[in-house]
């Protein structure tokens, strides 16, 4: 296992962001203060299970998020850059949080956010999707992609000069047939060769950081473990900074320098893989997830699996939103109650290590 070696230069960090949507059902607080940190380099993975705000997080970084309905608040600092600066001039969340303003200037927002983000999205951040097939477009070749995006960094491009880039590019995702399948549209290539063709349409633009969703998840398992080694090395190579988005915890035992565990819309847990990995100082919610993972049925510590569901995005719970499923919290009564009520604040638990629960409290 690769340790968290001193990458020490911040790329990305997210700061209290929040993402809201107004829905039939009331506010969805999809992101709620969520901070994580990509170092220059690093490969981070950010777990967590269904709807705790993973992918909404990540397009929100990519200025995915439309304000209406949706509120984004926070810092979303990129190189240096806050991406959602001067926002609150055009629409606000109240300082209690329980309130949300309406959009006061949607035209005026949208135009400062897309002057924000211009010159990053696709070309210092690149991303790609669960689904590479649905998110690239089926009227254009392999080649057009690669060479669109090469056109973000490079500036206008012949076909020629496109076609040559593209087969490069394809080479370097470890395609073997590269002038075939830049000659290819979208839907006439498998699913794990589309994703690596996914991955060479997002590295063409040579972004600092690149963001994959579940990119792996609708292949099958040799599929999935090539493609996991193709980025790593890619990775190492380009001295690039991976944000890899996963409900698979087990993935970040083998690939990530650190972790980042999310549970509904918050980040629970932060911190390089092999401290959070000691399982003797990370949150019972992470606890859980390794146990699962590792399936270490012969312990029968059964109390160690979660039970129960994720809360629903609109009714959070009081106090820290893992409470309703923690076995913690029952053994400890005292610190139960306190659970109940209090949301735990990021507790350092070791170097560059935070975990928000009450457990870990200095004194406690
Ligand atoms: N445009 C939207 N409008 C309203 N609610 C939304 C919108 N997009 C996402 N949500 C809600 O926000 C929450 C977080 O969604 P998100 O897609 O980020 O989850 P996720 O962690 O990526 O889950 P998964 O592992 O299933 O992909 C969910 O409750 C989802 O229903
Ligand atoms: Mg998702």
């Amino acid at each position: 296992m690769k340790k968290h070696n001193g990458h020490n230069d911040t790329l990305l960090s997210v700061n209290n962001l929040r993402t809201y949507f107004h829905t039939q059902k009331g506010l969805v607080r999809a992101v709620d203060r969520a901070s994580y940190r990509v170092d220059k380099g690093a490969f981070v993975c950010l777990i967590g299970e269904s709807g705790s705000g993973k992918s909404v997080s990540a397009l929100s970084i990519m200025g995915l998020i439309d304000t209406s309905p949706g509120i984004v608040d926070g810092e979303i600092t990129f190189e240096g850059k806050n991406l959602l600066e001067d926002l609150k001039n055009y629409c606000t969340i109240n300082s209690n949080g329980k309130a949300i303003d309406i959009v006061k200037d949607v035209a005026g927002w949208r135009r400062k956010h897309r002057s924000n983000i211009a010159g990053v999205r696709g070309r210092r951040i690149g991303m790609i999707f669960q689904d590479p097939v649905s998110s690239l477009n089926p009227l254009f070749t392999v080649a057009d992609h690669i060479g669109e995006s090469a056109g973000l960094r490079y500036g206008k491009l012949s076909r020629k000069q496109k076609f040559e880039i593209a087969v490069e590019w394809l080479n370097k995702v470890r395609i073997t047939s590269p002038e075939d399948v830049a000659r290819a549209y979208p839907f006439q290539l498998s699913g794990g060769m589309a994703q690596r063709a996914m991955i060479a349409v997002a590295l063409a633009a040579e972004p600092q950081l690149l963001i994959a969703d579940e990119p792996t998840t609708a292949l099958d398992a040799t599929v999935q473990l090539e493609i996991l080694k193709l980025l790593k090395s890619l990775q190492e190579e380009m001295h690039l900074s991976v944000l890899f988005i996963t409900h698979d915890i087990s993935i970040g035992s083998n690939f990530a320098d650190s972790i980042a565990v999310m549970y509904a819309g918050r980040v629970i847990e932060s911190g390089p893989t092999a401290s959070v990995f000691q399982r003797d100082n990370n949150h019972p919610y992470t606890d859980g997830l390794l146990h699962a993972a590792l399936k270490i049925t012969t312990d029968a510590d059964d109390k160690k699996f979660i039970k129960g569901n994720p809360p629903d995005s609109v009714h959070h719970p009081s106090g820290c939103k893992f409470h309703p499923r923690c076995e913690l919290k029952t053994e400890l009564s005292d610190e139960g109650e306190r659970c109940e009520r209090e949301e735990p604040y990021d507790i350092k638990v070791n170097k560059n290590h935070h975990v928000r629960c009450w457990k870990y409290e200095p004194g406690y």
